[in-house]
């Protein structure tokens, strides 16, 4: 059985979000210790900001759709070991794809730097006071956390794969576009 193809769509989009925030960061903190502040570091972080920004909207549909309907069942090929540790593994995504953006715009509303592009802000974080060194100690923890979730996403792609290569037990497809 296939996950919802709405649920697909939002997996998929969120993911193709994330493998692009991900360069796109290292890219930013790079140029901006290499003192690049040009309209290109300018750009980057506008991409970033806005991208980052509509992850953390749509993990509010997806925590909808997790709470309002039931995930298809696993095969029964799979050991209840193994359906805990992707269980967790899904659930430690959910939580880092809401703190890393929270964290991002916590960061740009603290320092502040909440232009997207000219003529567009973001709204203010709410309650998130101004403060240079707060901003500079959030920057900090949104980078660590993002880190740690692109090697959980490595790893996922790896365990998806390995679903789809060598068990062949279908659950790829539960996520993937082509009807069984
Ligand atoms: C899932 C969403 C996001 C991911 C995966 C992500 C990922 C990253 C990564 C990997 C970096 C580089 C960190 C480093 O090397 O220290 C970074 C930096 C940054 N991110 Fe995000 N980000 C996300 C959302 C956001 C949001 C929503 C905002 C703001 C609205 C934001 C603002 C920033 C800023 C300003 C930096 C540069 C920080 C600095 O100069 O130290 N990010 N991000």
């Amino acid at each position: 059985m296939q996950y919802p193809s709405s649920w697909r769509a939002l997996h998929w989009v969120i993911a193709l979000c994330v493998m692009s925030l991900i360069p796109i960061g290292l890219w930013i903190v790079a140029r901006t210790e290499a003192n690049l502040w040009d309209d290109l570091t300018n750009l980057l972080y506008g991409i970033h900001k806005a991208m980052g920004f509509t992850v953390l909207l749509l993990m509010g549909l997806r925590v909808a759709f997790k709470v309002f309907y039931k995930s298809p069942a696993y095969p029964d090929s799979m050991s209840r070991k193994q359906i805990i540790a992707a269980k967790g593994l899904h659930h430690l995504f959910y939580v880092l794809l809401i703190a890393v953006p929270l964290l991002g715009w916590a960061g740009v509303t603290a320092f502040p730097a909440l232009i997207v592009f000219p003529g567009f802000d973001l709204p203010g974080f709410p309650g998130v006071p101004q403060n240079e060194a707060l901003a500079q100690r959030l920057f900090q923890i949104h980078g660590t956390l993002a880190i740690l979730l692109a090697f959980l996403v490595l790893g996922h792609i790896g365990a998806a794969l390995r679903h789809l290569v060598l068990l062949k037990d279908r659950v790829f497809q539960r996520m993937w576009f082509k009807r069984r």
